[in-house]
């Protein structure tokens, strides 16, 4: 089978009829920045499903604007997941949507920016329900962005924090190591769980026992206040300004620029509000000394060091100066990063490949992702830098042609890790390949 027919099929057979599994076993429910994702990839070929992805995932919303990160499935069998709707009880926060149980806490909003993507992607003889679907959702893709503004910039500074290693979407990413480590779980907090992840995944491919504590303690501290995003803010302790959470935001932002176009509304707003994320971004992230943007702790007000691909997002601001998008570019070429110079051989990986603790093979602490591939593609390709965005692409596809479409691939021999049959790996490379092909980018089969 043609690979793209293949990654249509994974697709297909993940979907339930109105959403797509991100996987049949690990993940048997509704995620949000997934769903984002697999609707940019399913518009090359069924725009109604993508649009009705995306439509689902918003009847969840919550009255804050919040999209959850997880919408539960009822229909998935009730120890499918941990932690389920019984543990995380989002009905405690009067802001939850009633009858449709959710986590209560949200991931990266890739959502506007999908939207416009569905629309692009609409076949001619869909235009018109395509436009009256944007028109549906622009007020709460405005919403999701403007919850963001009030209710998770305690400083003011223009620029979102997140609350739960799980809403940054790379849960046990280095990034945020020495905050996330010198989190002590009481004696006691948690009752005994058993992770159900580790009867679908080697343990050596997910995060460890003592990260899922960690992870378990702050869902509960959240849920003591009742999901209250105040008093959440300002007691969590995790509480962390990511540059690539932030990037998305400010993407998202630009695409709701070019929304409000479409339907009629005032773009300019948009532009102000993706103006003052840019600004932040610079001025508060951006760490002149290192020539890195760096997580940011708001708790210990410490800028982190790590060298993790978080810094790469804000290459998803358009208006990033040449001399930081330069400095971005030398660290993506750098040894730490690349097949050319380091001893990785498959691009990008999520850790720098020199550092003491990466992994090539566990999450987010070293394998290549290809959402994360999808996200650099686009900001290289929008700063000029087409033969790296390319190598990206060229680099993606060996990995499915070698190893399937799976959750994340060793960056050393290009092995496949995590779930199998993964709907964002099938999507974004769905989406890679047929840009690459419209723009006679590199050849592809
Ligand atoms: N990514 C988390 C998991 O692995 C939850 O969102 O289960």
């Amino acid at each position: 089978m043609d690979l793209l027919d293949a990654a249509g099929a994974v697709l297909d057979a993940n979907w339930t009829g109105r959403y797509t599994r991100p996987s049949q076993a690990l993940y048997p429910h509704q995620w949000s920045w997934d769903s984002a994702f697999i609707a940019v990839g399913r518009a090359w070929y069924d725009a109604e499903r993508a649009r009705l992805e995306l439509e689902t995932l918003f009847e969840a919303q919550w009255a804050t604007g919040m999209v959850p990160s997880i919408v539960f499935d009822p229909a998935a069998p009730a120890d499918a997941y941990f932690p389920g709707p019984d543990v995380w009880q989002a009905e405690r926060s009067p802001a939850a949507p009633r009858g449709r149980a959710t986590s209560g806490i949200t991931q990266p909003p890739m959502h506007a920016r999908a939207a416009l993507e569905v629309h692009r992607h609409a076949p001619p003889d869909q235009r018109a329900a395509s436009l009256a679907w944007l028109e549906r959702l622009y007020p709460r893709l405005v919403a999701q962005q403007r919850y963001l503004a009030t209710a998770r910039d305690p400083r003011g500074t223009g620029l979102a924090a997140i609350v739960h290693p799980w809403e940054s979407g790379l849960d046990d990413s280095p990034a945020w190591d020495r905050d996330f480590d010198r989190i002590a779980v009481p004696p006691g907090a948690l009752p005994p769980y058993r992770r159900r992840d580790l009867d679908r995944a080697p343990a050596a491919d997910r995060p460890t026992d003592a990260d899922y504590d960690r992870f378990l303690y702050l869902l509960t501290l959240a849920r003591a206040v009742d999901y209250d995003d105040a008093q959440v803010v300002g007691s969590a302790p995790f509480l962390i300004v990511d540059p690539l959470f932030n990037a998305i935001w400010l993407w998202s932002e630009h695409a709701l620029a070019e929304i409000a176009g479409l339907v009629g509304a005032d773009p300019a707003p948009h532009r102000a509000a993706a103006r003052h994320i840019h600004d932040g971004l610079v001025r508060e992230l951006w760490v002149e000394r290192r020539a890195r943007f760096c997580a940011w702790d708001l708790r210990r007000d410490q800028r982190e060091p790590e060298d993790t691909i978080v810094s790469f997002g804000p290459l998803l601001d358009p208006d990033l100066p040449p001399p930081i998008v330069a400095a971005i570019c030398r660290e993506l070429e750098s040894p730490s990063f690349h097949p050319r110079r380091g001893g990785v051989r498959y691009l990008v990986p999520t850790y720098d490949e020199r550092a003491a603790d990466f992994d090539p093979d566990r999450y987010w602490r070293g394998p290549v992702w290809l959402n994360t591939n999808w996200l650099l593609w686009h900001g290289l390709r929008q700063h000029g830098r087409t033969d790296l965005a390319d190598e990206i692409v060229a680099s993606s596809v060996e990995l499915v042609r070698r190893s399937g479409f799976r959750e994340y691939f060793d960056p050393l021999d290009g092995s496949g890790h995590g779930s199998d049959r993964f709907s964002w790996s099938a999507a974004l490379f769905i989406d890679m390949v047929q840009a690459s092909r419209d723009s006679a980018g590199p050849a592809l089969r």
